[in-house]
């Protein structure tokens, strides 16, 4: 087993480069299915949940070739994909975003068999949304307990009103409707950069999705989808992570390769800490030199605050003078990391939704563990900014989303290693 050990207090300089975007690659790279043709994908993060969901594709019988011998540029050919069903159990419990498949395949083949998702359990993840959206357009769905079961005489084009923002079910309705026959009309969308991101591609596909990056999103079906060459937008939160990192390490670093506007809600919050941040055209420059201040944080979703920076910016706060206030209002219960914070020193009191967190200026390091994706995170930013030695533990879920973490760190000053250790029950 492998393991994260910093050697934190230092702090960061230099420039670190962003890779494409988890949440677009995990619903582009399905997507795919519902074309005749191949596809070549660009800028693809190098990364687990990619690698997964590239490997659950070619046991579907599709071909990938890498590009130039590039994990980041890949030709999918979906033309040998003949059946709906999906059988790789565990690949696709996994994942949680192996959820795109049911719209790719519903929408391609009027039909789906998709085995349970998986991937990151910071709390209960309903799928009830999507569903709604797959009956709308005509689909028939049993829920069983180990799969998704989806068939249809034929999908029509109908109206989708959802009544929570949901990332997963809006891509899965578009999905799922972008070769329905008639208009489809999908009110109460979410409006992150990666559902925008989804219909650009599908768009250049041929489709014809209008309105994505506002609650309304109108969808024309299209009898056929013809390849194209696409590359995906860069990684929003892996962005905030390493903006998040700088500041509570300190220093001065250029994080390049990002688009500025997708990172607005988290530039703001920085500045309320005391943290510069200048923005370039595609770079964005972080600099702190002086103490943090606290600021109250509430995640909401796209525009305002992503709920996937919350764990990181609880640990940045950690350190901050006075008391913040972070409040979840995305996912229930998003707090199970704050008791590994707990043992570097941060004060922490959860109380429903909010965490009141009282910044302390003696961080110091500890065994951890990365509970979830953005809870590892949470403990990478907090070791970075502690004194002495933090060694997290299960960094798999870690590596699920961010590319090249400990090289990235490196070259901007960080101390920190990947260590092959033995598990003892001292670790806990
Ligand atoms: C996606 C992201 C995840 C992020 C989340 C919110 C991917 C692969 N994952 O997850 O990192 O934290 O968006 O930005 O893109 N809900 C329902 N019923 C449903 C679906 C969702 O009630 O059928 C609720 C959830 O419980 C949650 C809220 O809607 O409270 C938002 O969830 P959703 O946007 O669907 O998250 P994911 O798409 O799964």
């Amino acid at each position: 087993m492998d393991k994260y050990v910093i050697n934190g207090g230092k702090k960061l300089y230099g420039t670190v480069s962003i890779s494409g975007a988890k949440n677009a690659a995990v619903a582009i790279i399905p997507a795919v299915v519902l074309c005749d043709e191949p596809c070549v994908i660009e800028n693809l993060p190098k990364i687990r949940d990619v690698s997964v969901i590239l490997e659950i594709l070619k046991t579907m019988g599709a071909k990938v070739t890498r590009i130039g011998g590039d994990d980041a540029r890949v030709k999918i050919d979906p033309r040998g994909i003949k059946s709906s069903k999906v059988t790789c159990e565990k690949l696709v419990g996994d994942m949680r975003a192996s959820y795109y498949l049911l719209g790719a395949l519903l929408g391609r083949f009027g039909s789906a068999s998709v085995p349970a998702s998986g991937g990151c359990s910071f709390c209960d993840r309903p799928i009830d949304l999507h569903i709604k959206a797959f009956k709308a357009l005509g689909a028939k769905c049993d829920l069983l307990p180990d799969k998704v079961v989806l068939s249809s005489e034929a999908l029509v084009g109908n109206d989708i009103d959802f009544d929570v923002v949901s990332v997963g079910a809006t891509m899965n309705a578009m999905l799922a409707a972008v070769r329905a026959p008639g208009k489809t009309v999908i009110t109460g969308a979410a409006k992150e950069p990666h559902v925008v991101d989804l219909a650009n591609f599908l768009n250049k596909m041929g489709a014809k999705v209008r309105g994505a990056g506002t609650d309304v999103i109108k969808i024309k079906g299209v009898s056929e989808l013809t390849g194209c060459t696409y590359g995906i937008i860069p990684d929003q939160i892996e962005a905030g992570t390493y903006m998040a990192a700088v500041a509570a390490a300190g220093g001065d670093v250029t994080i390049t390769g990002v688009i500025p506007k997708h990172l607005e809600s988290i530039t703001n919050k920085l500045r309320d800490t005391g943290t510069t941040v200048e923005e370039f055209d595609e770079a964005v420059r972080i600099v702190r030199e002086g103490e943090l201040t606290c600021c109250n944080v509430k995640t909401t979703p796209h525009p305002g605050f992503p709920t996937d920076m919350q764990p990181q910016f609880v640990a940045l706060l950690s350190g901050a003078n006075g008391k913040s206030r972070v409040t979840e209002s995305v996912w229930e219960a998003r707090f199970s990391y704050i008791p590994q914070l707990r043992k570097m020193g941060a004060d922490i009191i959860e109380n429903g939704s909010t965490a009141h967190v009282d910044g302390v200026n003696d961080l110091h390091g500890a065994k951890v563990r990365a509970l979830d994706l953005r809870a590892g995170a949470a403990m990478v930013v907090a070791g970075l900014a502690a004194k002495g030695t933090t060694e997290i533990a299960d960094i798999k879920y870690i590596e699920r989303g961010y590319e090249q973490i400990v090289e990235k760190l490196t070259a901007i000053g960080a101390d920190i290693r990947r260590v092959t250790y033995v598990e003892s029950s001292e670790d806990d």
